[in-house]
């Protein structure tokens, strides 16, 4: 299986990246092939809705990393979305990459896929992350993806506050079971 890892961090070693590295790593194992796309450290510049790609079958006027990561996301069967809540959302930096899908959209649409949702929050009250949840169904509803799972560690402000939880084994049973 083709998987694709997006990631909405700007910390290398945080809560939300070591969900990430443990799915990987279980994926991986399970024999799947991962493309793993780190938002937050890459070039990619937001959506500025010129319509230019409506009328030039999906070419984008930017050029910069999505380049690279849109075969991989149109090739992809399964889609992770990995983020820290930033004021109950996703992080702008992984906001900006699913914007940009808007170019590619048709193609997204077309091939069949699912999608996995990995969130920290440093709240513990689940309706913490109800609004995150809720986008990450509605973007899976428009793209006619199928949801496969979640991991959605509360609690976690920080990486040693994950390190002592069950969440890091979640996310590689996530991925090993695929
Ligand atoms: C700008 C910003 C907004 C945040 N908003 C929320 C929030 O709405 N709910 C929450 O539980 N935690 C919130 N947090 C805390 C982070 O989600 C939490 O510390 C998370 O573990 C950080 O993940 P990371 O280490 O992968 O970057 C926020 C942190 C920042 C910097």
């Amino acid at each position: 299986m083709n998987i694709v890892v997006l990631t909405g961090s700007p910390h290398k070693k945080g809560t939300s990246a070591l969900l990430a590295d443990e799915f990987v790593r279980g994926a991986k194992q399970a024999g799947h092939k991962v493309l793993r796309f780190d938002a937050a450290f890459e070039k990619v510049k937001p959506c500025k809705a010129c319509d230019h790609c409506r009328r030039h079958n999906g070419e984008c006027t930017h050029n910069d990393a999505m380049e690279d990561l849109n075969p991989g996301l149109i090739g992809a069967d399964l889609v992770v979305f990995v983020t820290p809540l930033y004021y109950f959302g996703m992080t702008a930096q992984l906001k900006r990459v699913v914007d940009r899908f808007y170019a590619i959209n048709a193609a997204l649409r077309s091939a069949p896929k699912r999608a996995m949702l990995l969130a920290t929050g440093a709240d513990d009250e689940a309706p913490a992350m109800e609004a995150l949840v809720g986008h990450y169904r509605a973007i899976c509803r428009y793209l006619g993806w199928k949801d496969a799972g979640a991991v959605l560690a509360l609690g976690v402000g920080v990486r040693k506050d994950i390190e002592q939880t069950a969440f890091p084994q979640q996310a590689y049973e996530l991925g090993a079971s695929l």
